[in-house]
């Protein structure tokens, strides 16, 4: 990697400006998973420990009017980030003005404090979100360095990532720094074989991952809604399933190109109903019924999965192979993160919001080598497409 990380700066009793993805889900002011601050706890430590007055700039949700302030609050965050780091996180309840400054100038080297939902500034003319010249320039007064450790976000150029880097020395920090590595090496020096399994309910949104991951892959597997569109392209009826009649002409450029590299589902388990009580039953793809929707891999295709699966040296995922939020509708997801979980000596990697929070509710946290903080972001790195949130940083 060509661009400046962490050890490359000078931090030392300095104020580190420092992106952060913290957009957390939340129950209320319940945080219901705090993975993406722990994963920035690397950083921050580091940071603390080169006694630096750590400033963090994050985002959650989007905030177009006033209404979506309370519920994207950033203060639960705060609060939990202190407990972490089990010390006091200072926190601005404001973006900017005299008493985000006083509050930096208040802090003395080791000390953090919290900037509130840089998204507040999008409620007057999209300042943070369209990137305005003058606020990444106010942002970037406030400090001497900037890092940028906001891998989930990358995928944006934004006022608080674009913005201050164009006017500060900058680094990448160590979460971004690894997911950079860990996805980066797996597409451009994986160990063999390279499977690639592809889930969610649009093809549309993975056309750049497929264009970019099918000529490197060994093998691609394609399970989800997604999985509907291409069904069609060969000729079979999906009844009321998931269709994109617009990608029907790129599923079959994709399936010519793939030779016996595609992995479709080979049966379905359809419903009567997009729910979880509705009625079910397997069927082979040749015969989905016409008033009946496939929400999941049926059980032989789940098998075909493990067999595919079976000995992968590297495993890229992003998206889930069914309606996996549903328990009725999770057993593909469940079948295909179990299969790789058990995989050994691999390079496993999951990304997307669902498949990466399936295969920690199942508990596979640990079995897996990264589970992606990014969910657009990770998918548009394996895209190949740039991410402007890096691409700002200096370079080495
Ligand atoms: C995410 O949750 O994917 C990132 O935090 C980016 O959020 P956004 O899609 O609202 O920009």
């Amino acid at each position: 990697m060509n661009k400046k990380t962490l050890k490359d700066i000078n931090v030392k009793d300095q104020t580190v400006l420092v992106r952060v993805d913290f957009n957390v889900p939340m129950e209320g002011e319940t945080i219901t998973d705090d993975g993406r601050i722990v994963a920035a706890l690397e950083t921050i430590n580091y940071l603390i420990d080169q006694g630096s007055k750590v400033v963090l700039f994050a985002h959650m949700g989007r905030v177009k009017e006033k209404a979506d302030k309370a519920k994207n609050d950033l203060a639960p965050v705060a609060k939990r980030l202190g407990e972490l780091l089990d010390q006091e996180v200072a926190f601005s309840p404001v973006t900017r003005g005299q008493e985000l400054e006083e509050a930096i100038k208040a802090l003395k080297g080791g000390d953090v404090l919290l900037v509130q939902n840089t998204r507040y500034e999008d409620i007057d003319g999209n300042k943070e979100s369209g990137n305005d010249a003058e606020l990444g320039k106010y942002w970037a007064s406030l400090g001497d360095v900037f890092v940028n450790d906001a891998f989930g976000t990358a995928h944006r150029a934004h006022a608080s990532n674009v913005g201050i880097a164009s006017h500060l020395d900058s680094a990448v920090g160590f979460l971004i720094q690894k997911e950079l590595e860990v996805i980066g090496g797996a597409i451009d020096h994986p160990k063999r074989p390279l499977i690639v399994i592809l889930g969610g309910a649009k093809v549309s949104d993975k056309i750049g991952a497929i264009e970019n991951l099918l000529p490197k892959a060994d093998k691609v597997i394609v399970g989800g809604g997604m999985a509907y569109t291409f069904l069609k392209a060969q000729g079979l009826e999906v009844g009321k399933s998931l269709l994109e009649e617009d990608q029907i002409d790129f599923a079959k450029k994709v399936m010519e190109e793939a030779d016996d590299k595609l992995v479709l589902p080979v049966d379905v388990v359809v419903a009567d109903d997009f729910s979880n009580d509705a009625n079910t039953q397997v069927v082979a793809i040749d015969a989905i019924p016409a008033d009946w929707e496939g929400l999941d891999c049926g059980p032989a295709t789940v098998k075909r999965f493990e067999e595919v699966l079976d000995g992968a040296k590297t495993v890229i995922w992003n998206g889930p192979m069914g309606v996996s939020e549903m328990p009725a509708f999770a057993h593909g997801t469940i079948g295909v993160a179990t299969a790789t979980a058990k995989l050994e000596d691999a390079t496993t990697i999951v990304g997307g919001g669902d498949s990466a929070a399936a295969v920690k509710e199942l508990g596979f946290e640990e079995d897996f080598t990264h589970i992606s903080t990014g969910g657009g972001a990770s998918l548009t790195y394996l895209e190949g497409s740039p991410l402007p949130g890096i691409d700002a940083i200096a370079d080495k």
